[in-house]
C-alpha cells in the first residue's frame, strides 16, 4: 500500500476506534439461500467465472527459476504452470497431444515433458520436439500437435491464467485502479514457503464469506485472535468488482501517530484482505502473505482450496522453518477448527426450509459487495 494511502487508512482506522464505529453500507442485504446449493447456479459460476475470467493461480516464486513447473487441478482443468528457459510465465493444458495422457504432476524443474504413455516429447515453450516412429506419424505436421495454450501473464508478483483456449486477458485493465496498490507489495519478491489443499463441505463462497467481516472476531474466535484485533470494527473498499478489508490490530493505539516520514508504516498494525473476484484471497499478515485460491468442487456443498503462505525471504534456517511452521500452524488452526466447521453447519442448515435468505448487515458491506456482483456477474 503506498504511504499515502497508508496515511488515509490509519486516519480512518482511529476514526472508527475513536468513535467505536465500522465502515457500514446503506442497508441490510439479503441473500438468496439458493445461490449456495443451486446445481444451475453452480454450473453458471463455472461458466462465468472459472472458464472465461482470468483467475490468479499462484505468485511468482510458485516458479522460482527458468525450467520450473506446476501442475494446477483445482480450477476443474488440468493446468500445466511453467517458466521457460528465458524466464517467461506459460501455461499449458496438462494434455499430451497423442492420446491425451497427463504429462507432468506435482512440480519440478525440466528441460521438457516427455509423456508417460509412449514418450512423446514437448519443450517448456510447448512444442511437440520428438515423437518415437515419427514415420507412423509423419502425415501429421509436428507443429500442429504442441501443448495447448492458455493466456498466461505474470503481473505484480502475481501468477494469471485463463483457464479456455483462446481466450484472452488483460490483467491491467482486470485489476483497473487496485494493481498500482497491490504492485506496492512487491509479491514477487516473497518466497513460497508451504501449501496446504484443503477440501470442505460448504459452497466455496461460504469459505470467502469467511473473511469478509469482523462482526464474529470476539464470537466464534473469542479463544484465538479475539485479543488481537477489534470486534466489529474495520475498513471497506470497492475497487470495481474486487475489494479490500482492512482490520486494525490493537497495537494501532499505541503506535507512533501517523506521520508523513515515509519510515512510519500502518501495515504492522493492521491484517489487509484483498479478494480478487472472484475466488481469490489475498492476506497481508504484518511479515507474511498468504494466498487463498478458492474453487467449486464437485457439487455446490464442497469447496476445494489451495493455501499458500510466502515469507520476504526464503527460510534458509530451522529457525526460520519453526517461525513459518508456527505461523502456518496458527492460521489453519483457526479456519479449520473454528471457521470451516461453523460453514459446514451452515451449508447443511441451506438445505433445510428455514429460509430463503441470510442477512448481511450494515456493518458486513463486503459481503453485500461480493454478492451482489457476483449476481449482477452472473445474470449479465
Ligand atoms: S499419450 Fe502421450 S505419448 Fe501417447
Ligand atoms: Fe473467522
Amino acid at each position: 500500500m503506498q504511504h499515502a494511502e497508508q496515511l488515509n487508512v490509519a486516519r480512518r482506522l482511529l476514526n472508527l476506534i475513536d468513535t467505536q464505529g465500522t465502515d457500514r453500507s446503506e442497508a441490510p442485504y439479503l441473500q438468496p439461500v439458493s445461490e449456495y446449493i443451486d446445481l444451475g447456479v453452480a454450473a453458471r459460476e463455472q461458466e462465468v467465472f472459472f472458464r472465461r475470467q482470468p483467475l490468479c493461480l499462484g505468485l511468482s516464486n510458485d516458479l522460482p527459476d527458468t525450467g520450473t513447473y506446476r501442475v494446477h487441478d483445482l480450477a476443474g482443468v488440468p493446468i500445466l504452470l511453467v517458466r521457460d528457459l528465458e524466464g517467461r510465465f506459460r501455461a499449458f493444458l496438462n494434455v499430451c497431444r497423442h492420446r491425451g495422457a497427463r504429462l507432468a504432476e506435482a512440480c519440478g524443474a525440466a528441460r521438457g515433458f516427455t509423456c508417460p504413455y509412449h514418450a512423446w516429447v514437448f519443450s517448456l515453450d510447448g512444442s511437440l520436439v520428438n515423437r518415437p516412429d515419427e514415420a507412423s506419424f509423419a502425415a501429421l505436421a509436428r507443429e500442429d500437435f504442441g501443448l495447448t495454450r492458455l493466456a498466461a501473464e505474470e503481473q505484480h508478483g502475481m501468477l494469471w491464467v485463463c483457464p479456455t483456449p483462446g481466450q484472452s486477458m488483460d490483467i491491467a485493465a482486470w485489476l483497473g485502479n487496485l494493481g498500482p496498490e497491490l504492485g506496492s507489495y512487491g509479491l514477487g519478491t516473497f518466497s513460497h514457503y508451504a501449501s496446504r489443499e484443503i477440501t470442505r463441505r460448504m459452497n466455496w463462497k461460504l469459505v470467502i464469506d469467511t473473511f469478509l467481516e469482523s462482526y464474529h472476531f470476539c464470537v466464534l474466535h473469542r479463544d484465538s485472535i479475539c485479543s488481537t484485533f477489534f470486534q466489529n470494527l474495520g475498513l471497506f473498499d470497492a475497487y470495481g468488482q474486487h475489494f479490500r478489508l482492512v482490520s486494525p490490530r490493537k497495537s494501532i493505539t499505541t503506535a507512533t501517530a501517523p506521520a508523513a516520514d515515509d519510515s512510519w508504516s500502518v501495515l504492522p498494525h493492521t491484517v489487509i484482505i484483498y479478494i480478487l473476484f472472484p475466488n481469490t484471497v489475498v492476506v497481508w499478515q504484518g511479515e507474511q502473505i498468504e494466498l487463498w485460491q478458492i474453487f467449486p468442487g464437485s457439487s455446490p456443498d464442497e469447496a476445494v482450496m489451495r493455501l499458500s503462505l510466502y515469507s520476504p525471504t526464503p527460510a534458509l534456517t530451522e529457525k526460520a522453518r519453526r517461525h513459518w511452521d508456527r505461523n502456518l500452524e496458527v492460521v489453519l488452526n483457526v479456519v479449520q477448527n473454528e471457521d470451516f466447521p461453523l460453514g459446514e453447519g451452515i451449508q447443511q442448515g441451506f438445505h433445510s426450509a428455514a429460509q430463503s435468505h441470510t442477512v448481511f448487515g450494515r456493518n458486513e458491506p463486503a459481503l453485500a459487495h461480493y454478492h451482489r456482483e457476483m449476481t449482477r456477474a452472473l445474470a449479465g
